[in-house]
């Protein structure tokens, strides 16, 4: 094996022995309990499981939106559940692309701004007036790509789900993150729509290298990324192509 090739296969995202609970009143939810999971640059992974396994909450922590109880999470070399607050934000505004399952667009921008909202935080200290003629010829292609271009200037509350969808998705590849976190990213589609966005997803993936952890419901989508996994008993297990565990 060359040194490259070893550099390769060095896992670039990392969760080690991850623990999260939550409580409800004096009940305590074991979520997540003990989920391990390398990712090499360039992957497509995909992760499935039922409903309340903690899929939502995996990503959420490695995407440091939200903090484990116990284990560590490594990015690029680097551990990043103990970065300072200032030092996550940057990483998630910078390098780590989001989909949530509910978009969380903000309801008083018109949808061109929302798409636009990572690279004004990006370049606030840069200049965001320097910057947003370019800026806005981008998040227009982006909404030309996913076939928003006549829904730019309505708020969320007036867009359809699959609409808001698609803006999300807009929004977390804007500022060319190098890792995309997508939680049921077509949930919301019908079947041709979410059959586009699985094509932008591998063309992506394959042709700019950008590494991806979706999570999904649909199994003809889990299959176009390189490997799966199934979240259970808050643990991540190897699926096989065809959907039944490896002996
Ligand atoms: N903030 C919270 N407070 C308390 N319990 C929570 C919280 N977030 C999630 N849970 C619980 O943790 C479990 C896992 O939730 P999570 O949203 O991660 O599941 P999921 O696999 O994404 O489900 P779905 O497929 O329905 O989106 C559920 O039982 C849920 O009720
Ligand atoms: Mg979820």
């Amino acid at each position: 094996m060359s040194n490259n090739d070893q550099v390769a296969s060095r896992p670039w995202i990392e969760a080690r022995d991850l623990y999260k609970s939550y409580r409800k009143g004096r009940h305590e939810i074991a979520v997540l309990r003990g989920v391990n999971l390398a990712v090499a640059r360039g992957e497509f992974v995909a992760i499935v499981g039922a409903s309340g396994s903690g899929k939502s909450t995996l990503l959420h922590v490695l995407g440091t939106l939200d903090d484990p109880d116990r284990g560590e999470i490594w990015f690029g070399g680097r551990r990043i559940d103990r970065l300072s607050t200032r030092d996550k934000d940057r990483l998630r505004n910078q390098e780590i692309g989001f989909v949530f399952q509910f978009y969380h667009l903000l309801p008083e921008l018109c949808l061109l701004e929302n798409v636009l909202m990572p690279v004004m935080i990006r370049t606030w200290t840069m200049g965001w007036w320097l910057r947003r003629w370019g800026a806005r010829q981008q998040a227009w292609q982006w909404l030309k790509r996913l076939g928003l271009t006549d829904r730019a200037r309505s708020r969320p509350k007036e867009l359809s789900g699959g609409e808001m969808q698609r803006a999300a998705i807009a929004r977390a590849l804007i500022n060319h993150p190098k890792l995309l976190l997508a939680d049921e990213p077509t949930g919301n589609l019908d079947a041709q729509s979410a059959q586009d966005i699985a094509e932008l997803l591998r063309d992506l993936n394959r042709q700019e290298g950008l590494t991806i952890i979706m999570v999904t419901h649909n199994w003809e989508l889990a299959q176009r990324a390189d490997r799966v996994l199934r979240l259970a008993e808050g643990k991540l297990i190897p699926l096989l192509s065809n959907g039944t565990f490896p002996e």
